[in-house]
């Protein structure tokens, strides 16, 4: 039988974040999506700061670009990401609006953009990385004195999404969270808490930027704990850093493929030994190591993917293939 691709073989969505210029201008990229995904999710282009440009208008374009793209070839589209400190359009940052203020303005925008996206984006990181390293709430003077009540902020913000398509998959999103045991306590406090008061949360994704480096037993346990919430579970921002010493002159040969393959191995092994129904879909933060946003954010010299500059398959490709 002819090799299968991730798509193929999955049992769950093999998702893979990509922009909208990439997919426009580059048949190699548009190709390479189509082959070997079945969900989508836009790397920047469904964030506030690109969808709010300003009080009174909404960018939908890259968003209804992408939308169509994944209806029209049969994938589908996970929604990232309603609320994120990092991506608060300045406009909205500079008016400094009181708690209750910014409140109401953050449970129109969701419930404008959740709206209009009703039906067609079936999956929604209602919120992201609302807690720092170790677990703590994040300094953020405005939201913090709205989280204390029962429900708090940001249940309030699944309730809002989940008011304005009923019909769509609401998850917490975050990183580090099965290997930050910390984070890890305040995330599933959060979930309880959210399940006690009726907030309507059906997942929890650890994006998993990882490295041929992390401990492979830390993330065992980490997944293992992060699954007994009960809720599904997105692998939802995965890549692999090769380059973990940031070092000028990493070469990525034979020997750190290898290494990088077995890690994505370990990984997909791992998410298949989930319950059935808790699975959702892995996915990808990009597609090649053509581009990579860890290239900027970590070292020039990083080839996270799976995909080389070339389209071609790495061993990567296989070992993710292999755990499934
Ligand atoms: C990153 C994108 O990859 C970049 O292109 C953008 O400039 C900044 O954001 N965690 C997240 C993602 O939840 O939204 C981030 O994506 C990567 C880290």
């Amino acid at each position: 039988t002819p090799t299968q691709t991730l798509k193929e073989k999955a049992k769950f969505k093999i998702g893979a974040a990509v922009k909208m210029k990439d997919l426009q201008n580059e048949a190699n990229f548009k190709n390479a999506v189509l082959k070997h995904y079945s969900q989508i999710t836009a790397e920047y282009e469904m964030k506030m700061a690109s969808i709010w440009t300003s009080a009174t208008a909404y960018n939908y374009t890259a968003g209804d670009y992408l939308a169509a793209f994944a209806k029209d070839n049969n994938m589908e589209i996970h929604g990232h990401t309603l609320v994120w400190y990092d991506s608060f359009p300045e406009w909205f940052n500079n008016a400094k609006y009181d708690s209750i203020a910014f409140e109401a303005k953050v449970k129109v925008y969701i419930t404008d953009v959740v709206g209009h996206y009703k039906g067609k984006v079936k999956s929604w990181d209602v919120v992201n990385e609302v807690f720092a390293d170790g677990g703590a709430l994040r300094n953020e003077a405005v939201i913090n004195p709205l989280f204390k009540d029962p429900i708090g902020f940001y249940g309030r913000c699944f309730k809002y999404a989940k008011a304005a398509d009923p019909d769509a998959k609401l998850f917490y999103n975050d990183y580090s969270v099965v290997i930050d045991a910390g984070k890890r306590a305040a995330i599933k406090k959060m979930v309880t808490r959210f399940k006690a008061n009726g907030v309507p949360i059906d997942g929890v994704g650890d994006q998993f930027h990882y490295g041929t480096d992390t401990n492979r037993q830390t993330m065992k346990t980490g997944f293992t704990d992060l699954a007994s919430t009960g809720l599904l579970i997105h692998i939802s921002e995965l890549d692999i850093k090769v380059n973990t010493g940031k070092s000028d002159s990493y070469v990525f040969n034979d020997a750190e493929a290898q290494k990088q393959s077995e890690t994505y191995k370990f990984i997909t092994t791992m998410y298949e030994e989930l319950p059935q129904n808790q699975k959702f879909a892995i996915s990808t933060w990009g597609v090649t190591d053509k581009y990579t946003w860890l290239t900027s954010f970590w070292h020039s010299k990083e080839y996270p993917l799976l995909l080389d500059a070339d389209y071609n398959k790495k061993p990567a490709y296989q070992g993710f293939l292999d755990g499934l």
